[in-house]
Formats: structure tokens, C-alpha cells, sequence
């Protein structure tokens, strides 16, 4: 695979992750653990894509690895046409910082930190973003999940949906280009579930790229684009074809 310049494909649309025989392997003492076989994946901008597989498939482990959390140990990765291989520490760092974003199952709030606090974290230490933008980028992704009138709360006040959508909110505040959720309604009640999801389909109207890790068909449901892992594999890839708009409507008339 030869990295390109060009932001799009034959389709008219642009690769955003494409991955050409990626593996990864774990080595502890010596051991080699393989968990990742020859992935050939390219995700679009603006796709929902729902990753699914069993429970040690290695959904967490892609996931990480598309979002600059872990390195691959063999193939092709390449993220807007730059090899990973090829970027450096800072470079990544950067990356990390400003272009991907992580919603976790376990939430990882500041407890004691109110829901402002939390979700203005990650523009801190943010490269780009000036300080004097901070606060009104910060309320308008809280807005966005709809908890302006939870601003002022602190984190271990919340539900655990609003917990995750604290959450959704953090990720979102740095405008990154694609949002990585894994098992976000893990650990919530269905209705608290439903509202998580509904937040992530809104970003997803919006032109964010989602890419989402579930074992529950339900939640898969709301992803464009299904793809099963099983044994390190990628045994099934199936797309809806359902234009946002019409998803729109759809979610409008329930
Ligand atoms: N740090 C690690 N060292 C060794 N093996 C690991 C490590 N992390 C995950 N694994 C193994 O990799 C496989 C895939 O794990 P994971 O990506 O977490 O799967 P999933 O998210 O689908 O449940 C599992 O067999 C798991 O035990
Ligand atoms: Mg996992």
C-alpha cells in the first residue's frame, strides 16, 4: 500500500484509517501472544462503524491500536495516508492530542472535579487550542449531550449515563476527527444506554466519525457498518447503506 496526498479514493469519499495485513502481537517474557491477524480495513470520514466480536476477539486491542494507544507489531497502518510507523513521539503525542478521542466503558472522570472541570480537561495541555477558547468550547460540547444544567455538578454526583455522556462530552472537545467508544453502555441500565447512544448518533450527524466497540446487538444498531472480529480475524464486514438524513428521520419519528 503506497500513502497518498490525496484525500480521496475512487469513491469520492476519504480514507481516513486504512490498515493492510495489520498484526499485533503481545510478547510477555519471551512469549509471543498473536491477537491480531492481517486486518484489511479502510474507514471513511463521517462513518459510524461498530466493531463486534466475543469477548477476547481483539476489538479492544484494534481499537487501541487505531487510536495511537498501542502499536501494531506487523502490516500497515495509516492514518490520513501517513504510515504510524513513521511518526514520531512528538508527532504522536499530537495526535492523540488533537485528532482522536477515547470513551471508555469505566467513564475515567475526576471524581471530584466538577462536569465543566472534566470535560475542559483535555484542552489544558492542548497544542492548538488558545486558552481564551476554552471555556466556551467547553459549553457547547456539555450542551451537546445536554447537561448544561449539570455543568456545576461534581462527576460522582451523576448516573452512570450521565457519567458517559460527561464522558462523550470530554471526547468531543477537542473537535477531534473520530471519536473511539469501547463498550460505552457497558455498564449502564438500557434506557441510560439508549440516551448514550442517541448522544453518539448526534455527533455522528454532525460529520463526526464514530467508531464503536460492542458485543450487544442493539447498540450495533446504530453503526452504519458492522464489522466481526473472531480469533484476531475479521470474519464479516457489512455496510447498511443508510444515508444520515434518512437516519435522521428515522430517530426523529420514535
Ligand atoms: N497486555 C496483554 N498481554 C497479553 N495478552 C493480552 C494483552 N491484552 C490483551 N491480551 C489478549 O489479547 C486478546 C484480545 O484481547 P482484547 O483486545 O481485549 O479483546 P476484546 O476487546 O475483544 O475482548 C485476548 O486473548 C487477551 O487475553
Ligand atoms: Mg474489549
Amino acid at each position: 500500500m503506497t500513502a497518498t496526498n490525496n484525500d480521496f479514493n475512487g469513491n469520492g469519499k476519504s480514507p481516513l484509517i486504512e490498515t493492510s495485513k495489520l498484526c499485533k502481537s503481545y510478547f510477555n517474557d519471551e512469549l509471543e501472544t498473536k491477537v491480531l491477524f492481517d486486518i484489511d480495513l479502510t474507514i471513511n470520514k463521517n462513518e459510524f462503524v461498530g466493531i463486534m466480536g466475543p469477548s477476547g476477539s481483539g476489538k479492544s486491542t484494534l481499537m487501541h491500536i487505531l487510536g495511537f494507544l498501542d502499536h501494531h507489531t506487523g502490516g500497515e497502518y495509516l492514518f490520513h495516508g501517513k504510515h504510524a510507523q513513521e511518526m514520531d513521539e512528538d508527532t504522536l503525542a499530537k495526535v492523540r492530542a488533537t485528532r482522536v478521542s477515547f470513551v471508555f466503558q469505566a467513564f475515567n472522570l475526576l471524581p471530584r472535579a466538577s462536569v465543566l472541570q472534566n470535560v475542559m480537561l483535555p484542552l489544558i495541555y492542548h497544542p492548538t487550542i488558545p486558552a481564551s477558547e476554552r471555556l466556551e468550547r467547553t459549553k457547547k460540547a456539555i450542551e451537546a449531550v445536554d447537561l448544561t444544567d449539570h455543568s456545576d455538578y461534581l462527576s460522582n454526583q451523576l448516573s452512570g449515563g450521565q457519567k458517559q455522556r460527561v464522558a462523550i462530552a470530554r471526547a468531543l472537545v477537542t473537535e477531534p476527527e473520530v471519536i473511539f467508544a469501547d463498550e460505552p453502555t457497558g455498564n449502564l441500565d438500557s434506557a441510560s444506554g439508549i440516551h448514550v447512544m442517541q448522544a453518539l448518533q448526534e455527533l455522528h450527524s454532525n460529520g463526526h466519525t464514530i467508531i464503536l466497540v460492542t458485543h450487544e446487538q442493539a447498540t450495533a444498531e446504530h453503526a452504519d457498518r458492522i464489522i466481526e472480529l473472531f480469533d484476531g480475524r475479521i470474519t464479516k464486514d457489512t455496510s447498511k447503506f443508510k444515508t444520515r438524513k434518512a437516519k435522521k428521520e428515522d430517530s426523529l419519528k420514535k
